[in-house]
């Protein structure tokens, strides 16, 4: 049966693309979201693409009472909580804003849910909960140490779900560890449009293939890896979103507590994803290798098998046609 879903900070880059992939899928999405990083746009283009309403609530992630009525209006039957805060650099300089948002949304929202009765949650968190790894890939296994204040929002979120499990069985939770989601739906119509200077690496070189800026400034390639830069573990967004649609399914089975990679498994260097978007666009992307950014670690790369097995959930898509799918939605 459908589950009619709740998706804080729904409107955001990989919100808009769960929505598509829950609707596609059968489910029900809702929407709160304060807008304070996206647009509505998105999701009216989902709606478009898939023929389906999308109930758009905008709000804070904080208010409780806003949520719960979310819930009970819309008989809500799971979560997926997206809102947050989510760049690194900025939660260095702005810790406050960044422990407020991102725990105080989750603490209401979880709150909320006990009081309409919906006990299905799935987490947004990171592969960042890893801090440096002790080696790669990584398994869900692995010591967690995050290295900054945005990292430590997520680590101590899942330290929260799990007590919270632990403390009520009806509760039904899991953390989705994402790695690096790049591209965008096939069509194009659906963008990771960050406001502002971008920080990720995806976004950056597509500000360079569109012209807006001159050139990636690469950081470093002194890095103990193969070609010296930094190696990441790059999924396509339609695949990374395909494995929420499988988490909130395998919710029913699952007691209490659990926690799933979601990445390709695969390592890819920054020179390299430079020349997939080359090869995928047909457009040079210069670059200029600087020193190492603050906080920046050789290689983060996934061990999916846990994800593959239980969830039954691969990836299908690569590089290429993420670095294809990226430029289609930019060039839009
Ligand atoms: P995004 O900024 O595009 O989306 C987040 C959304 O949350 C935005 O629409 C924003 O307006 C909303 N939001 C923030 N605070 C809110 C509040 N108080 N109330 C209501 N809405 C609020 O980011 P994204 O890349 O789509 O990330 C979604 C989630 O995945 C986040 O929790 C992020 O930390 C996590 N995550 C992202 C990545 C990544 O590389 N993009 C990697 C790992 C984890
Ligand atoms: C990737 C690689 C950079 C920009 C961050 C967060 C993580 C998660 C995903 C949310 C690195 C290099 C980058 C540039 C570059 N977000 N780079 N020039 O650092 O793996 O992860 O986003 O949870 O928490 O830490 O991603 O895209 O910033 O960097 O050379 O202009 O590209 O050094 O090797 P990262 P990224």
């Amino acid at each position: 049966m459908g589950e009619t879903v709740l998706v804080t900070g729904g409107a955001g880059y990989i919100g808009s693309h769960t929505a598509y992939a829950l609707i596609t899928a059968g489910h029900k999405v809702v929407v709160v979201d304060n807008f304070v990083n996206s647009k509505p746009d998105a999701l009216n283009v989902v709606s478009e693409l898939t023929g389906a309403e999308i109930v758009v609530v905008e709000g804070d992630a904080r208010d409780v009472k806003l949520l719960e009525h979310t819930m009970r209006d819309n008989e809500v039957t799971a979560v997926i909580h997206m809102a947050a805060l989510k760049a690194v650099g900025e939660s260095v300089e702005m810790p406050l804003e960044y422990y407020g948002n991102n725990l105080e949304t989750a603490i209401a929202t979880l709150d909320a849910m006990r009081n309409a009765g919906v006990w299905k949650f799935v987490f947004s968190s990171s592969a960042t909960v890893y801090g440096d790894p002790e080696s790669c890939p990584i398994p869900e296994t692995a010591a967690i140490g995050a290295t900054n204040p945005y990292g430590m929002t997520k680590e101590m979120i899942e330290v929260i779900i799990r007590d919270l499990a632990a403390s009520d069985d009806r509760w039904k939770i899991t953390s989705l560890r994402y790695f690096n989601p790049v591209g965008a739906h096939e069509s194009g119509r659906i963008a990771e449009a960050p406001v502002g200077k971008p920080n990720n690496l995806m976004p950056m070189i597509m500000e360079v293939a569109t012209g807006k800026r001159d050139k990636v400034m690469v950081f470093g390639n002194d890095w103990p890896t193969p070609d010296g830069t930094g190696v990441r573990d790059y999924i396509h967004i339609m695949d990374l979103v395909e494995g929420h649609v499988a988490a909130v399914e395998h919710l029913e089975q699952q007691d209490g507590y659990d926690v799933y990679n979601l990445g390709q498994g695969k390592g890819v260097s920054v020179l390299e994803l430079i020349a997939a978007v080359e090869a995928a666009t047909g457009k040079e992307i210069p670059y200029e290798v600087t020193d190492r950014r603050a906080g920046d670690i050789a290689e983060c790369t996934a061990d999916p098998t846990k994800a593959n097995t239980v969830l039954g959930w691969k990836t299908t898509r690569t590089i290429a046609q993420a670095s294809q799918d990226a430029w289609n939605s930019q060039s839009a």
